[in-house]
């Protein structure tokens, strides 16, 4: 049954990429030919009339054709090119031409168009196809009107993805854009796809990516990147991340400086989520006016599911989160700090010191528009050359994820914007200390003697009293079964893939430092608002969505609480004096060694750092 329906649903779908494929083929077949291709891709100013007159600054590709571009593409004829051209030379000439007598005749293909582009925008993809049947609770997924405010508030989004050798997913989140135009409106979205490198079989499915989004009319740049490094081995993969991003983020920053077009919300799409749970996780954007909100990463492991974005993940108090099973008891939830866990056990939103877990929203207004950008740190041992091991003070800055770096920058940002803009403290106890505080601040020496200050023991792992990592055991064995014989063994595992094996120790807490020991306390700071949305499952190959929804969610029973409760977060906290840092010393790809270590966090030390 589920099978058939499987497979059903898969020759569909590949009927309905053939059309679009070929309708695209025969109708747009000119557009890079008669345009510079090297500058194909480039976004246009607005002209000398356009800015006298009032600017255009929509996002409708049929007046501006340079909102839908393709970097990169391996343009050479290979085997199938000549017979593709052949195939819809062949169909034009028997099929099209001869029952286009006059005018009225060639409507039919407009008709066509349209009837393709019907069923396209109820593309569902695999998975997708599942999202509305599974269950949520506050009945998130029964109501129907549920997203019409946010959808008459008629925002612009920009969507990015990055895919390194992931196709599997990716016909899954076309599905998931594809829904996304049709709720929001296809010239509300922008879509930026970077395949950075991909081996497998990215290439050709970004080819019917560019076929669909060509066709519904969604402005898109889709560009394929070489590696950083000829040898995978000699990289970095913090630095690749960020440089990944940062490239995917281009359009972002050109529709900005060029057109004066502004997006509301980033989203970034990682694994696969369901339409609904990303659009309540916008709404839970705006509602918070939140920097970042993330979802949460489940990925399959042993017939069970389990909490997998342990290397960029950190609550509120700066720990890792647990690796926990979906149907974790209310002490062995992923967040181990009080507040979040008892958010978490309501399925209501909480704060962290960070996140990504996969899906994630990003105000752009906080972040990448005054100029964030993903960074990673430098100070690495390059194993390619002979050199020696870089001296590092024991209060280096942590050599981890560029996500990480992100979310630091973000806390940094927000406690010095505050600042500048002389915005009312946050807390009301501390209105006057902050006034002070402010003031020392700014009339310190940026070298001043605070750095001192952090107190902070670094590192001496010790075990967590009483507390246990749920799926420890069987920690070797998965590593060794995942990676045998397949050369992307991270594609099915889920962001885990990039955390610290538990038996090097990435499974051990290191103990936390005394509170109270910075000269200035983060909590007089105005605190980043990031956010983990637990509402917003997102997954991976292999992982049972109706089961996950169950034991995330029980029978969705519904909470009377109000829109404002569910989604508000009225209390926010300061960022913590010292979190796990769990960083890669060395090149070696994505899998190269991590260490961990605890270290202090001092906003104020870091507002001095902070390159302006
Ligand atoms: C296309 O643009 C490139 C770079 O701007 C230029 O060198 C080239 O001559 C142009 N080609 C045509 C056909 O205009
Ligand atoms: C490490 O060194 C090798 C050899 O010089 C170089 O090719 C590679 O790009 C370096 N890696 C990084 C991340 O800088």
């Amino acid at each position: 049954m589920a099978i058939s329906f499987r497979r059903r649903t898969l020759s569909r779908l590949f009927f309905l990429l053939l059309i679009a494929l070929f309708v695209k083929i025969l109708f747009f077949p000119a557009r890079q030919s008669f345009q510079n291709k090297s500058k194909a891709h480039q976004i246009k100013e607005h002209n000398f009339i356009e800015r006298a007159t009032r600017p255009d600054r929509s996002l409708n590709v049929q007046r501006h054709p340079f909102l839908q571009s393709r970097m990169g593409r391996d343009e050479q004829d290979d085997i199938f090119s000549g017979l593709i051209r052949n195939g819809v030379r062949d169909y034009w000439e028997r099929f099209q031409l001869p029952y286009i007598l006059n005018k009225e005749t060639s409507s039919m293909d407009a008709q066509h168009v349209l009837g393709a582009i019907d069923q396209l925008l109820s593309l569902n993809g695999w998975v997708a196809a599942h999202c509305p049947t599974l269950i949520r609770p506050f009945g998130q997924n029964t109501r129907l009107n549920a997203y019409d405010d946010l959808i008459r508030e008629d925002h612009l989004y920009f969507i990015a993805i990055v895919i390194h050798s992931a196709d599997h997913f990716l016909v899954d989140q076309l599905a998931v854009i594809v829904q996304m135009a049709k709720r929001l409106g296809t010239d509300n979205l922008f879509v930026s796809m970077l395949d950075y490198d991909s081996t497998d079989s990215t290439e050709t499915l970004t080819d019917l990516c560019e076929a669909v989004l060509t066709l519904l009319g969604v402005p898109f740049r889709i560009r394929r990147v070489p590696g950083m490094t000829q040898d995978p081995s000699a990289a970095y993969y913090p630095l690749e991340e960020a440089y990944m991003r940062n490239l995917a983020l281009e359009p972002l920053h050109e529709l900005l400086a060029k057109r004066s077009i502004r997006f509301s919300r980033v989203v970034w799409l990682k694994g696969f989520t369901c339409p609904n749970d990303i659009l309540e996780t916008i709404k839970i954007s705006f509602a918070n006016e939140a920097a970042m909100v993330c979802g949460m990463d489940w990925a399959e492991h042993n017939g069970f599911f389990i909490f997998s974005d342990r290397w960029r993940t950190r609550d509120i108090e700066g720990d890792q989160f647990r690796q926990s099973k979906s149907s974790s008891k209310p002490d062995g939830v992923p967040p181990r700090d009080h507040q979040g866990a008892l958010r978490y056990a309501q399925h209501l939103p909480f704060q962290v010191f960070c996140c990504e877990s996969g899906t994630h929203v990003v105000d752009p207004a906080q972040s990448y528009y005054r100029g964030l950008a993903y960074r990673a740190g430098t100070d690495f041992q390059n194993l390619s050359r002979a050199e020696g091991v870089p001296v590092r003070e024991p209060d280096a800055p942590c050599l981890d994820s560029s996500q990480a770096w992100f979310c630091r920058d973000l806390w940094v940002r927000s406690a010095r914007d505050a600042m500048q803009t002389g915005d009312k403290p946050y807390y009301a106890a501390e209105v006057h200390r902050r006034d002070v505080v402010v003031e020392e601040v700014a009339a310190h020496d940026p070298l001043m003697e605070a750095r001192d200050a952090v107190k902070v023991k670094l590192g001496g792992p010790a075990a967590e009293g009483g507390e246990e990592e749920e799926v420890d055991d069987n920690a070797a064995d998965r590593r060794k079964g995942v990676g045998k014989g397949k050369k992307d063994a991270d594609a099915n595992a889920g962001s885990d893939y990039d955390a610290m094996p538990d038996e090097e120790g990435g499974g051990e807490v290191p103990p936390a430092a005394e509170s109270g020991t910075l000269l200035i306390p983060n909590s007089v700071f105005r605190p980043a608002r990031i956010l983990v949305n637990p509402r917003c499952p997102t997954t991976y190959a292999g992982v049972s969505h109706t089961q996950l929804a169950r034991d995330l969610f029980g029978e969705g029973d519904d909470d009377s609480l109000s829109a404002t409760g569910k989604y508000v977060l009225d209390d926010w906290e300061g960022a913590p004096e010292s979190f796990v840092c769990q960083e890669q010393r060395q090149t070696g790809g994505r899998k190269a060694t991590k260490t961990q270590r605890r270290l202090g966090f001092s906003i104020h030390d870091e507002i001095q750092r902070l390159p302006v």
